[in-house]
């Protein structure tokens, strides 16, 4: 299909409250709404006409919204991490998207679906031979534990690292207890202990379809820390600005890494995206010890504000923020023939 002049309809989630969790939650929530911000403004520099499409909580308010664009000449920038306060709903908008005919940017509802069930993605990494931490799920505080001590319990359908404190990391039975009773009660979802791998960190942002194009790794750098149980990425240390971790973690990128460790990051990396069936784009969360890349993570719409991780990989491959979300487009258009 050629068209001339498409339309982009960006949608986008617009969160008014939070429904459960911590009141400071709100803040990771909101941050989609900036990110549209900047992804519109980039799409109109670029000369996209284009029209921004929030989705609050009713979603046949935003069927109705989209319905008023035509599938035929409009194309759908998604960047929805989440619905009506609930990042586990994020397929729910893809949905809508394709029952109304549109293509859209990113992975399907069926591979969002599987990212945002840690338990479930990471068994199928596991069917797969990809390595990651060994794992249970916890749907009430008791019962036997099988994962290693340090161990690191979080929600099983979040991100941000929303619902992940200093206390998240726990070295015994009763802590543990402890904070699966804390997710259970706050966050209102089965409670993911993984164990914790002491090691550094890094986060893979890639793009394509068929063969991937992965571009300069980021390695958090925890070394303001010198407890390896403290160094890892809590709620406050992403989002709470004048906190100690928030200020003190640093990012470095390109992340130093021999050429063998390099390769074999990437490789694991672009391994869990096509384990997950993902499009288009996606970061992967890796903690590396002895070797071994562990998967933590897969991020099927990553953060794409102009400050978070995708934006500073592309920056380095040779894409200003401008020309990253112009490619993300163009992959999308050209998967769906487009153009
Ligand atoms: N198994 C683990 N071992 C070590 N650190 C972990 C592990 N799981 C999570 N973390 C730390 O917690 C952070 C958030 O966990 P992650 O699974 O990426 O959740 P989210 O989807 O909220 O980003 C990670 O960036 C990492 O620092
Ligand atoms: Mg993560």
């Amino acid at each position: 299909m050629d068209i001339e002049e498409p339309l982009i309809a960006l949608v986008y989630n617009q969160e008014e409250e939070i429904v459960r969790g911590e009141s400071q939650d709100l803040i990771a929530l909101q941050y989609t709404t900036k990110t549209a911000a900047s992804v519109y403004q980039a799409l109109c520099r670029l000369g996209y006409s284009t029209v921004m499409v929030p989705v609050t909580n009713d979603l046949e308010l935003f069927a109705r919204e989209l319905s008023r664009y035509s599938p035929c000449n409009t194309f759908v920038f998604n960047i929805c991490d989440g619905f009506a306060g609930d990042n586990f709903s994020a397929s729910l908008i893809p949905q809508v998207i394709d029952r109304l005919g549109f293509k859209h940017t990113g992975s399907c509802a069926e591979a969002i679906r599987l990212c945002t069930d840690k338990a479930r993605a990471k068994q199928r990494l596991l069917q797969l031979g990809v390595p990651t931490p060994a794992y249970q799920v916890f749907t009430r505080p008791c019962g036997e534990i099988t994962v290693p001590f340090p161990a690191i319990v979080k929600p099983v359908h979040e991100d941000g690292s929303v619902g992940i404190e200093e206390t998240s990391v726990v070295t015994s039975p009763n802590d543990l207890f402890r904070r699966v009773e804390y997710v259970l009660s706050e966050y209102c979802q089965p409670a993911l202990v993984e164990e914790y791998i002491v090691g550094r960190e890094f986060a893979v942002s890639m793009w394509g379809n068929g063969t991937m194009e992965v571009m300069p790794i980021s390695e958090h750098d925890f070394s303001a820390v010198a407890d390896p149980l403290r160094s890892f990425l809590t709620y406050e240390s992403k989002w709470v600005e004048d906190s100690f971790t928030y200020t003190s973690f640093g990012v470095i990128c390109p992340a130093r890494l021999s050429l063998e460790e390099e390769q074999c990051i990437q490789h694991t990396a672009v391994r869990a995206f096509q384990a997950m069936g993902l499009r288009d784009l996606g970061r992967v969360d890796i903690r590396y010890r002895h070797g071994i890349p562990y998967v933590i993570d897969i991020n099927e719409i990553p953060d794409l504000s102009p400050e978070a991780g995708f934006a500073r990989s592309a920056e380095i491959a040779g894409y200003d923020y401008d020309h990253m979300v112009e490619r993300i487009l163009l992959l999308a258009m050209q998967r769906e023939g487009w153009g």
